[in-house]
């Protein structure tokens, strides 16, 4: 586990980390041929539940989705977020990352920062939990969804942020949101590497969400590249199905499992 968490600290200013979402085998599999890091997000609230935020997901709805994708992979580092209100002290962030580890065998969590959560980070390194710390527009924390960091003054307080949190012993960070020279000023002046989601080239990797640059979740702010129009080719597809259907074409003597009786 810890030579998987070193290869992805190896890569800063040699190769960019490939990272992308997944909440289910299927896709996971897909993914870790070419990840190197699958994240289980709590945007699975949104994008799968079609809630407004992330905050109504619990710890068992992670371990769920996690049990899932980890039987997709076999390669990638498996990151998963612990859910709003689950990390909120001490105990409870080592109770529960200890328990998600255990019952998912994933590789490292995720916790979003408060500006003053960093120490909860450090305690869980001490007890050998790696973390991901995420900074910028952080949803479980913050309700506006807008670029950070767009001030002198801005873009410092998210210097301190980031390097506390590497202080306290993350192995990478996620920024969200945040403006392109300050993330390019945050990446310089880590060693360990920063994860863009909507935050420039600078960064040392990228991430979005896989159902957002497929397009098929509807979501599709301005950082976000749709490779595909996933939900137009599944429509195509359904639209084929229903008409066979109808037309008594579905299911052929071919489908039939008695052979063509
Ligand atoms: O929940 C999530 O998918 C995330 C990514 C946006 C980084 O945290």
């Amino acid at each position: 586990m810890i030579n998987k968490i070193q290869n992805i600290i190896n890569k800063k200013n040699k190769s960019k980390i490939v990272s992308l979402t997944a909440y289910s085998k299927n896709v996971a599999k897909i993914l870790d041929k070419y990840c190197d890091i699958v994240l289980v997000g709590d945007s699975l609230a949104n994008v799968l539940y079609g809630l407004n935020n992330t905050h109504k997901i619990n710890l068992e709805n992670m371990i769920q989705h996690t049990l899932s994708v980890k039987k997709g992979i076999k390669k990638s580092l498996l990151v998963v977020d612990m859910p709003k209100g689950s990390y909120r002290n001490l105990n409870l962030a080592k109770k529960n990352a200890k328990l998600l580890i255990r019952k998912t065998k994933c590789d490292a969590i995720k916790i979003e920062s408060n500006k003053k959560n960093f120490k909860i980070i450090r305690s869980l390194v001490k007890h050998k939990i790696p973390v991901m710390g995420h900074i910028g527009f952080t949803p479980q924390f913050k309700k506006k969804f807008k670029i950070q960091g767009d001030t002198k003054n801005e873009a410092k307080k998210l210097l301190k942020e980031a390097k506390d949190i590497e202080k306290a012993g993350a192995f990478s960070i996620v920024l969200e949101c945040v403006n392109s020279s300050a993330s390019k000023l945050i990446t310089n002046s880590l060693k360990i590497p920063t994860i863009g989601i909507g935050s420039s080239i600078h960064c040392d990797g990228q991430i979005l969400v896989t159902d957002d640059m497929l397009g098929i979740s509807g979501f599709y702010p301005k950082f976000v590249k749709k490779y595909l129009s996933l939900d137009r080719i599944i429509e195509k597809a359904i639209k084929k199905y229903t008409r066979d259907v109808k037309l008594n074409r579905f299911p052929s003597k071919k489908n039939y499992l008695n052979g063509s009786k």
